[in-house]
């Protein structure tokens, strides 16, 4: 066993994760006067948030009408119904206020003539409860909001006192009698273990979109606060439901933003046509992303796919006015040419549906508070755990997420989290965690930096990441399905004889990989397991067997909790058909045709 040299901390409030929503919720508590803390594996302003393009969504109405209604309405509709209308309804509510809030703090938003905020249109956003063709509701920096956002929320903690601890590996929760008590973390610069005593912790630990081959993310989205959650005995929530967007480069993945279609692009199949006037013929090529990937798989199976191998779509900007690409999607630009070889304002790109988003994580209420079944069955509140943007299940995307809607999430509900925070957490003395309550967490630690199978990490990984995009992919079936659990089981299975390669204590760049590995695997059997039990089609799964939205036994969330021998165990809880307050009625489940 490894001599750890620990260090102990005490917070009122630890974020871990320093995107976003992290970030919003940090810059929260600390203004509400917490002393807190943000734990992050990567320097700030290089959490994945920076690579959001298109934008942020709130009803401004700068560019024409619009109402926080609309967008609520919206929203239900992209979720399939899954979405908890309660949640939607404080989002798209208070999406305004934090926009705004944005801005006075620094963001440079793209202008109008007249000065206001530039918004763009986005899949799915529309008029008067979607009778109205598409609105321009995404508030944009250009093709880098997330960038914009995340250097400004950066500043702003550091302004109001937040303690950064960067480059530090979050390892678990402490968990005494079912409440969080702090987390434990491993300094990557000098192998040091770090224990946070803390009343709050807030995961802000961002998707898991590694667990597949091709993502759009970034190589550190690994879920690592979903998967200690899992390792704490808590479910995770509907995390058969993965977003591929649209618009990935083909072959390499980089995200080509949904905005690109906002100003005007549009895809077509070999022989030419725009054929998501077939499929969407009202808002054809601005559908929902789980339409138009579908779409695309459609057009691709059935032989119009271009290239060589007829295996991807072509994405046209070169229509446009090349001024409006420099000023609106520069960023774009350059990825097309570096990415693929393009220069956009002659050729089209080429694309292909890419796993973006992971709609299912750590359930929570809209306050952020951490939601767990009690004996009943009914929810209660994890004391002194939050969870906050793409890690948390709100859930506020249920089935499919709107894009530019993440931007809103991270921020409306980071908030909310720094404000439940002010009332909840109480002032005084940091209490005492047991030694036992951490011990687990570094023999795990030690267990896997001394590893010494015969499979390499990265052998395992990619075995991984194979089966879930050949098996559980935009189109599913029971039969891709099972086979998927069978493989992902047997990979689970193998990661007994993991082979952990540089054992030495710090820059231990091959520890961080299997501990990230290990966080995947757990996600990736949740997710699997989860979409084979789902026999209906809603929103991104799409099941071939099972073709139709089913409300009668399936209008319903997904909890899935796993052990630590990867034995899965699901089980439900109702959606929420409510709303917050009497300014907006419940919207009733109908066909989501566009
Ligand atoms: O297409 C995009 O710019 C991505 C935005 C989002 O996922 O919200």
């Amino acid at each position: 066993m490894t001599t750890y040299q620990i260090v102990d901390h005490a917070y009122d409030v630890v974020v871990v994760g320093a995107g976003g929503s992290g970030l919003r919720a940090a810059l929260g508590c600390a203004q509400a006067g917490l002393k807190t803390a943000c734990v992050t594996k990567v320097f700030p302003t290089r959490s994945h948030t920076v690579a959001a393009q298109g934008g942020i969504a709130a009803s401004l109405g700068n560019m024409g009408e619009d109402d926080w209604r609309w967008h609520m309405f919206d929203t239900v509709k992209g979720s399939d119904w899954l979405g908890d209308q309660d949640a939607i309804e404080y989002m798209c509510r208070e999406a305004p206020k934090a926009v705004y809030e944005l801005e006075h703090w620094g963001v440079p938003f793209s202008r109008t003539e007249e000065g206001k905020i530039y918004q763009r249109a986005f899949g799915g956003m529309t008029k008067d409860f979607g009778k109205g063709g598409p609105v321009q509701r995404t508030c944009a920096a250009a093709d880098r909001t997330g960038h914009a956002m995340l250097h400004t929320l950066y500043g702003q903690s550091v302004k109001h006192s937040t303690d950064f601890f960067i480059e530090y590996f979050a390892l678990d929760l402490i968990m005494e009698g079912g409440a969080c008590r702090g987390v434990t973390a491993w300094k990557l610069d000098d192998g040091t273990i770090h224990r946070f005593r803390a009343k709050l912790v807030i995961l802000a630990t961002g998707g898991y979109g590694r667990a597949y081959f091709s993502a759009t993310s970034a190589h550190t989205c690994t879920g690592d606060g979903n998967a200690m959650v899992l390792r704490a005995g808590l479910a995770l929530q509907d995390m058969e439901f993965v977003q591929f967007h649209p618009t990935g480069i083909y072959g390499v993945g980089t995200l080509i933003t949904e905005g690109a279609r906002g100003e005007g692009g549009y895809l077509t199949n070999s022989e030419g046509e725009r054929f998501m006037e077939r499929y969407a013929p009202s808002v054809k090529d601005l559908a929902p992303r789980d339409m138009v990937s579908r779409a695309m798989t459609v057009e691709i199976r059935e032989g119009r796919g271009v290239g060589p191998n007829k295996d991807h779509i072509f994405l046209h900007l070169d229509h446009l006015d090349p001024k409006i690409l420099h000023e609106r999607l520069p960023g774009i630009s350059e990825s097309a040419k570096i990415f693929a070889g393009v220069d956009l304002t002659k050729a089209p790109i080429p694309v292909l549906p890419t796993v973006h988003y992971n709609m299912g994580g750590i359930p929570t209420n809209y306050h952020g508070e951490v939601l767990t079944r009690d004996g009943d069955n009914s929810s209660k509140v994890v004391p002194g755990l939050m969870a906050v943007g793409e890690a948390a299940c709100v859930s506020v995307h249920g089935a499919n997420r709107l894009g530019s809607n993440s931007l809103i999430d991270l921020v409306v509900f980071g908030r909310a989290a720094g404000l439940r925070a002010a009332d909840v957490v109480e002032r005084g003395a940091i209490p005492e965690v047991a030694p036992a309550s951490t011990e687990g967490h570094l023999d795990r630690l030690d267990r896997l930096r001394h590893a010494n199978g015969s499979t390499p990490t990265a052998e395992l990984r990619l075995r991984m990441q194979k089966a879930m995009q050949k098996d559980a992919a935009v189109y599913r079936t029971g039969e891709t399905l099972r086979e998927g659990i069978q493989a992902v089981r047997a990979v689970r299975a193998a990661s007994d004889d993991i082979k952990t390669t540089d054992r030495t204590m710090i820059w231990n760049t091959d520890l961080v990989e299997t501990l990230e590995y290990m966080n995947l695997i757990d996600q990736a059997l949740v997710t699997i397991e989860g979409a084979e039990n789902r026999k209906e089609s809603r929103g991104a799964h799409a099941r071939e067997d099972f073709p139709d939205r089913d409300d009668k036994n399936w209008m319903k969330h997904t909890l899935a909790w796993c052990d630590d021998k990867g034995k899965v165990t699901l089980g439900e809880r109702p959606v929420h058909d409510f709303t917050l307050t009497d300014a907006v009625e419940p919207f009733p489940p109908m066909a989501r045709k566009y």
